[in-house]
């Protein structure tokens, strides 16, 4: 049998599939199936920003009206019985380091540095093995210049690493003008990780109702490609571990992206899709193609196709159909 196990985030992983974030990664339930499958790791459902901060100032109202200081810790969650999202999240944290022994990595949805970072402390002392950030709000204000959109970034991590001691990945979209500098300058602020792409919520048009609704909750096989190409782009080139995400249906597609240069892959569509236990058949196909070239370690061939080690790194760039269908 071939070497499956991957490090990630300075984890050992005994496989490169992660859960991704997702209404999957909620329960200890769902975790222990996840851990059974032979994921790698879990990436938990995200908090919110929002929530963090709402429940903040609802605790911290409570507490006032009730003669007690505003703690500097979160030691005072231990006085309250109250089961908020913030403590069950703790609580979610500490039973899965208790029942399973797959590394657990929390997430939190974030848009700004302000009021919140602090309680990522808390998730450390919960137990978390890493945390992710997903960072993201769409660039639609127009009077917003995309520098100040960018440096919200370099804000968060700042302050979110000073309050942790845990390796702590970033999740980002596609969308900045100069995507490959930003990947790069992101690289160097101390993180651990980052994953490509996130993939969100999309708006569409009924047509007959006149109204507009979610679509395409879940991706689609094809959608691989984006990620594929900017793993190749960027992972010689990056100073932290890269993580691929979007599209990842398939053993094969695992495949690529470590041969793009991905210390990981997360997914989330393709279990809801075909099921949790799809982890355990990936893995195996993985280490049957493995097996099948000769390889004895994931690191025997992670990175060959990047774009520094291909014979034809135009490839990765090229993006107008100069030559195809042109007679058409
Ligand atoms: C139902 C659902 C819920 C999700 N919730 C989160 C979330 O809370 N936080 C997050 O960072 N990503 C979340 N995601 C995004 C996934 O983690 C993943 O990055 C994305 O779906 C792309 O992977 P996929 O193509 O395998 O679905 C969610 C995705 C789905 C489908």
């Amino acid at each position: 049998m071939a070497d499956i196990s991957t490090t990630y985030l300075g984890l050992k992983l005994k496989s490169p599939i992660i859960a991704a974030s997702s209404g999957l990664t909620n329960s200890i339930e769902d975790l222990k199936k996840i851990e059974t499958a032979g994921a790698g790791a879990v990436v938990l459902k995200s908090l919110f920003e929002e929530e963090i901060v709402t429940e903040m100032e609802r605790q911290m109202h409570q507490m006032h009206s009730q003669n007690y200081l505003y703690p500097e810790t979160m030691d005072f969650y231990e006085q309250y019985d109250v089961e908020d999202t913030l403590t069950s999240y703790l609580k979610l944290i500490a039973d899965a380091k208790k029942e399973t022994k797959i590394p657990i990595i929390a997430s939190i949805n974030c848009i700004s540095s302000h009021n919140w970072p602090y309680f990522a402390k808390s998730l450390e002392d919960a137990g978390a093995d890493a945390l992710e950030l997903n960072i993201f709000a769409l660039p639609s204000d127009f009077e917003r210049e995309s520098a100040e959109q960018e440096k919200t970034y370099f804000d968060i991590i700042e302050t979110v690493l000073k309050e942790v001691s845990i390796p702590v990945s970033i999740k980002i979209s596609h969308y900045f003008s100069n995507l490959a500098g930003m990947i790069s300058k992101l690289s160097q602020t101390g993180i651990a990780g980052l994953v490509l792409f996130n993939r969100f919520y999309s708006p569409d048009i009924d047509i007959e109702n006149l109204e507009v609704i979610p679509t395409h909750i879940f991706s689609e096989d094809k959608e691989y490609v984006m990620p594929l190409r900017w793993i190749a782009i960027t992972s010689s080139k990056v100073d932290c571990d890269l993580s691929a995400t979007t599209g990842i249906h398939e053993s094969k597609t695992v495949i690529k992206m470590l041969l793009a240069g991905a210390q990981t892959v997360q997914v989330a569509s393709s279990l809801y899709k075909n099921g949790i236990e799809t982890i355990e058949r990936y893995n195996h196909e993985i280490d049957k193609w493995m097996e099948r070239k000769n390889f004895d370690k994931i690191d025997d061939f992670r990175g060959t196709l990047s774009q520094s080690n291909v014979k034809n790194p135009a490839g990765y760039l090229r993006v107008q159909f100069m030559k195809h269908f042109s007679n058409k």
